[in-house]
């Protein structure tokens, strides 16, 4: 055998020991536990045969605790690029086996370097994580990385998706760089995210809490918004990020990949002119409406178990990609609280940043009153979703179903915060407040004096109802473009989504805004 065959040789020994990872009692460790290897995970993501793996030799260069003497190929995490459904995209897996997916320098640069060439190239970066934190030995090293990571994250943001996946631990500081992307998916059981963990919950406050209760997937989609989307499973998982990836741009440059639409665009929903019950204090379910309007059905929505009084996802019309917002009437009755404020804004955002357009549903009496919502900021948490409404420069169609009353009127996409298209269904209420409120503030001292103060309340809510219970008068003002048949909704949004495609709209030159956080 040739000197050039040896080392050949030598090369396919080399890639055989870095797929390795930590070995195969680890690799068996991790399905024990019922999870995935970081390539097998990288495999699910990817087309077939499109992976390029990059820093496969890569090795850590610590010499504390005797480190040097457990020296793995390619140090704790597999990346690298491929494709995804023919897109390009850039990706790197948390591998769990070596000292437990833990962050080190040189791990940290690997990550660097996919990160900077998708911003080079323009395309999205997918992070699989599964890791202990920052690795212990390493010490500041470790956080260093840490914190190159994040500030490629922040360059990144707005500019390429970012998505990350948990598939495992995710604690301490190691939290930010999901945090700081566009969506973050967890696995239900196997993942957790926490800054700090049980026991040192424990020391400082006392508390008792498990792993699960603290950060697992359920609690971050339902209690604080951290994920996005909470799967039973890792494939689940890895479909959720294919299915994001297709309704969205490689990056800001870009639009959204149109697709071949054979849902009619002019097909009329008879069932929405009856949709509105006569009584308007009750709920009807705006996913039907959705679901009614939208190519085919289909919708994949972001933050499905928090803040439900607002829907916010992807879907498409006549095969453009928009992402809608829409309240809820079936849960509180669709109003404006702190969570819905910022998951929306936080929606609003990403769509404006990756040009992708807004249809905007409006059923909403106003924001929640009381002490609770006052005291966490409900002031500043809804001015971030007038001010992603108000900055966005994609194209916005709204279509008010019912009630807009008061604040809610101007932050859900109003004519006012520059909305292209102002639709309302026949059934629009837009005024300053709901008829009850209206009359307590305007007439309460007359009533109380009334002969029959129920009559009289009455009286004065039916003329306040047919003075502003209808569409007309905003139309009257141009607030609203058109009053149309509801049946028609979907083919007037996706007339007005072509009329707007060539939209140009450019904010004042600043360095930043300064939203209100
Ligand atoms: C070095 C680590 C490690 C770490 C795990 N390992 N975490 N090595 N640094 N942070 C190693 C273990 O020694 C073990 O090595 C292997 O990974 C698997 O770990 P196990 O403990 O056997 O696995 P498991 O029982 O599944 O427990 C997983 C775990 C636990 C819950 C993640 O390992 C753990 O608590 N790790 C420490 C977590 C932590 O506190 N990290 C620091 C957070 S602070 P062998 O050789 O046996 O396979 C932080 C700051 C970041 O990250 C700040 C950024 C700004």
């Amino acid at each position: 055998m040739g000197i050039q065959s040896e080392k050949v040789k030598e090369l396919i020994k080399l890639r055989e020991q870095a797929r390795l990872g930590g070995g195969q009692k680890r690799i068996d460790s991790q399905h024990q536990k019922g999870k995935y290897t970081a390539r097998e995970r990288i495999a699910m993501l990817l087309d077939e045969g499109s992976f390029e793996e990059l820093d496969m030799f890569v090795t850590h260069r610590c010499t504390n605790f005797g480190m040097e003497k457990s020296v793995f190929l390619g140090d704790g995490i597999v990346t690298g690029y491929g494709t995804v459904n023919g897109r390009l995209v850039y990706v790197y897996a948390q591998d769990f086996t070596v000292f437990g997916g833990s962050l080190s320098e040189t791990l940290a640069q690997k990550i660097c370097k996919v990160m900077d060439q998708a911003m080079k190239v323009g395309a999205p970066v997918i992070g699989i994580n599964d890791s202990g934190g920052a690795r212990i030995q390493e010490g500041v090293n470790a956080l260093a990385g840490y914190a190159e990571i994040f500030q490629r994250n922040i360059l990144a943001s707005g500019v390429v998706p970012q998505i990350s996946a948990i598939f495992g631990p995710c604690a301490g500081g190691a939290v930010y760089s999901p945090a700081l992307t566009d969506f973050n998916i967890m696995t239900k059981g196997s993942s957790y995210m926490f800054l700090t963990g049980p026991k040192v919950v424990k020391t400082v406050t006392g508390e008792d809490v498990t792993q699960e209760d603290l950060g697992g997937a359920s609690v971050h989609s339902t209690k604080s918004g951290v994920a996005h989307f909470a799967v039973e499973s890792e494939e689940e998982g890895i479909e959720v990020v294919k299915h994001l990836l297709s309704f969205i741009p490689q990056n800001n440059l870009e639009e959204a990949p149109a697709i071949e639409c054979s849902d009619p665009v002019d097909r009329l929903e008879d069932s929405l002119n009856e949709i509105i019950p006569d009584n308007p204090n009750r709920a009807y379910d705006m996913y039907e409406v959705i679901g009614a309007i939208v190519d085919d059905g289909e919708f994949l929505e972001i933050h499905k178990n928090y803040a439900a009084n607002i829907i916010v996802g992807f879907a498409r019309f006549n095969g453009m990609s928009v992402g809608i917002v829409a309240n809820q009437p079936k849960v509180l009755a669709g109003v404006l609280d702190i969570n819905a404020s910022r998951k929306a804004a936080r929606f609003v955002r990403f769509c404006d940043a990756f040009n992708i357009p807004l249809v905007t549903l409006v059923d909403v009496p106003g924001f929640l009153p009381g002490t609770g919502q006052e005291y966490g900021g409900v002031i500043l948490h809804g001015a971030k979703l007038l001010y992603a409404y108000g900055e966005a420069t994609v194209p916005k169609v709204t279509v008010t179903l019912r009630k807009s009353y008061g604040g809610a009127y101007c932050v859900m996409s109003s004519k006012h915060l520059r909305g292209d298209m102002n639709y309302a269904w026949p059934s629009a209420e837009i005024a300053v407040m709901g008829p009850a409120g209206a009359i307590e503030v305007l007439y309460s001292k007359e009533a109380a004096t009334a002969e029959n103060p129920a009559e009289f309340i009455a009286a004065k809510e039916k003329e306040y109802k047919d003075a502003f219970a209808n569409p007309f008068n905003a139309a009257k003002y141009g607030y609203i473009d058109d009053v149309i048949e509801p049946r028609n909704t979907r083919f007037r949004i996706i007339r007005s989504l072509q009329q707007l495609a060539t939209k140009k709209l450019t904010n004042p030159a600043k360095k930043h805004d300064n939203l209100p956080l």
